[in-house]
């Protein structure tokens, strides 16, 4: 296993404390051919990370492993203190409760109003004996979902049914109720994949802007080169199942990088 960094280096500004996330050779097969073989690397709070690779590479297999979402085959996760591949059910669902996740297609309840669903976004974080609809008519709760929003800037648009609002708009509202979860992790799965070049600018700058705010770790993957460039700190590149480039962002060769996008027949 490696060791951590030395607490006090620093990356991009922030003080490196001891990884929040640690991969060890991971590896992970659907039951086919191998996907991950032997993935290992580090993430830091406060920093963004984003993880390239051409498709079908294994970039969301990897984000899935890291939440259970999908059980890796061997290997070792290691993230906010927790042993990810042996957390029994109840405690698998505590830990996902701290990892905020984003996808390219956000699940949103259409005919809802953006304020519910990201009340609905409080969920994840309760338990006990109340239903969720009870703590979300709290005007406590009320008021964080409004606060969400509004970091997102989308506080006029509370009270507005999602499915008139723009994919931007929209992805924004998934944002907010990622946030209503208070995550300490934020992984994000090509959030600007399905929006116009604008729109996914928006969201990436968002996204990085409030990891950075709140000093979370962010992991996102991207297909836009120049978005990996610009909102990220440091950069791994997944090909043939390794990890085989990990580098801080701004030593990062665009040239280099560029072969990582590309399809593996090209
Ligand atoms: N549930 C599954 N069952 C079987 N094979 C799967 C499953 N999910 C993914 N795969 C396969 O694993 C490989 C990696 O897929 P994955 O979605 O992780 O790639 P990716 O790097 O995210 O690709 P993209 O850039 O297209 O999103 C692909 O060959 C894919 O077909
Ligand atoms: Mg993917």
């Amino acid at each position: 296993m490696n060791a951590p960094l030395d607490a006090g280096t620093t990356l991009a500004g922030s003080t490196l404390v001891g990884p929040v996330l640690r991969v060890s050779d991971l590896v992970k097969s659907y039951g086919g051919p191998t996907i991950l073989n032997g993935v290992s690397f580090e993430a830091y709070a406060g920093v963004s990370l984003a993880v390239i690779g051409a498709n079908g590479s294994g970039k969301s297999t990897l984000l899935k492993c890291l939440i259970r979402l999908t059980d890796p085959t061997s290997g070792r996760i290691e993230i906010l203190g927790h042993e990810v591949i042996s957390l029994a059910s109840r405690a698998l669902r505590r830990f996902r409760s701290r990892i905020g996740v984003v996808w390219q297609k956000h699940n949103l309840v259409p005919r809802l109003s953006a304020l519910s669903n990201v009340l609905h976004g409080v969920q994840s974080r309760l338990s006990g004996p109340r239903s969720w609809w009870q703590w979300a008519a709290t005007d406590a709760v009320r008021a964080e979902a409004l606060a969400c929003l509004a970091r997102v800037g989308l506080d006029d648009k509370a009270l507005q049914r999602v499915d008139s609002l723009s994919g931007g708009q929209q992805q924004r509202v998934a944002i907010a109720r990622m946030l209503m979860q208070r995550p300490e992790i934020i992984l994000a799965d090509e959030p600007d994949a399905s929006l116009d070049p604008q729109s996914g600018e928006d969201v990436m700058r968002l996204l990085s802007d409030l990891a950075r705010q709140d000093g979370l770790t962010l992991i996102v993957i991207s297909h836009r080169l120049e978005h990996t460039l610009q909102f990220s700190d440091r950069i791994i590149g997944l090909a043939g199942g390794l990890i085989t480039m990990d580098v801080a962002t701004q030593q990062a060769d665009p040239i280099k990088l560029r072969r990582f996008f590309d399809k593996p027949t090209e």
